[in-house]
């Protein structure tokens, strides 16, 4: 099978083949990605939401991000991993954004990276960055890092003003090199009409079954989320209750005495203990000097 890379987006929706993303934020989630056959995944600033437990994603930091990202590389290697640029890396200047994008690339090991958003200073981004080398993935609808201006998270693009707006977001995104674009909570036929007026791929998120790929966040398909879902989300696995009951076999069978049993033990010959015993009590009883403990040439006490 061919390798999914930043080209692959658009040949896909020229093709009519669905992209196929999720989250990941560590080295077993990742893994657990790349078995699945995940086209790509994306190491979400919503990790400050699944991971640090965060109410936003506004605390996330970059070197949370790089750190994870370095993980999500290392779990899946075989897999088109993009990193997300979080809060206030590149609000507020162009020369941030460069240097934050090529943190999450020379430091975290990602192949693209995504931003949110259609300002100014975004698009200039987006450009400079395809310029540089550095493929982008934009972020459209409910950006969750302006969720204060937003006045919360809710579906955005609901009348014809904000839809024309998001219309026209979407292609000054695709005119400056985007080569994909999220599509957060907005209506579907929406998400339908941007997905024909745009070159690049899009990829939805609570944004209906016509755009050009889907993406999830790990913990929601996993069913890892705690007591919420999101209403655009499935859970295609109970990983938490799966893993909880796990535990709670496990701590049973501590609790037991039936774990650890003979499978995950090591054995060494008694007499083997019975000799540090004795060098041990030579060593509190001032018998011999600490120095023999620490240089394995020296000779050991004579048992007494
Ligand atoms: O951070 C994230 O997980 C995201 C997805 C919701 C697209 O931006």
């Amino acid at each position: 099978m061919s390798r999914f890379t930043a080209t692959t987006f658009a040949r896909y929706k020229d093709q009519g083949k669905r992209i196929v993303m999720c989250t990941a934020y560590d080295v077993a989630q990742a893994r657990i990605a790349q078995a699945a056959g995940i086209d790509a995944i994306l190491v979400g600033d919503s990790l400050g939401n699944t991971i640090l437990g965060y109410d936003t994603t506004l605390p996330v930091t970059m070197d949370d991000m790089v750190r994870a990202t370095a993980a999500v590389v290392k779990g899946a290697p075989d897999t088109f991993i993009v990193g997300d640029l979080p809060f206030m890396s590149y609000q507020a200047s162009f020369t941030d954004g460069m240097y934050n994008a090529g943190r999450l690339m020379k430091e975290g090991g990602a192949a693209a990276v995504k931003l949110e958003g259609a300002s100014p200073l975004a698009l200039d981004l987006v450009e400079g960055l395809t310029e540089a080398g550095v493929p982008v993935i934009g972020h459209l609808g409910l950006t969750p890092q302006s969720v204060n201006a937003l006045g919360g998270f809710k579906t955005q693009g609901k009348d014809a003003l904000a839809a024309a707006n998001l219309m026209i977001d979407a292609e000054a995104l695709a005119a400056v090199g985007a080569m994909a674009i999220v599509l957060e909570c907005i209506p579907a036929e929406l998400a339908r009409a941007v997905t024909e007026r745009v070159d690049c791929a899009t990829i939805s998120i609570g944004a209906g079954p016509d755009c050009d790929g889907e993406i999830q966040v790990f913990h929601d398909l996993c069913g890892l989320g705690g007591d919420f879902t999101p209403r655009h989300a499935h859970h295609f696995a109970e990983g938490g209750e799966a893993l909880t009951a796990g535990l709670s076999d496990y701590a049973t069978a501590v609790r037991d005495r039936a774990f650890p049993g003979e499978d995950q033990t090591t054995h060494v010959d008694p007499q083997v203990i019975s000799e540090a015993i004795t060098q041990v009590e030579a060593l509190l009883d001032g018998r011999v000097s600490p120095d023999l403990f620490e240089d394995p040439d020296k000779s050991r006490p004579e048992a007494s």
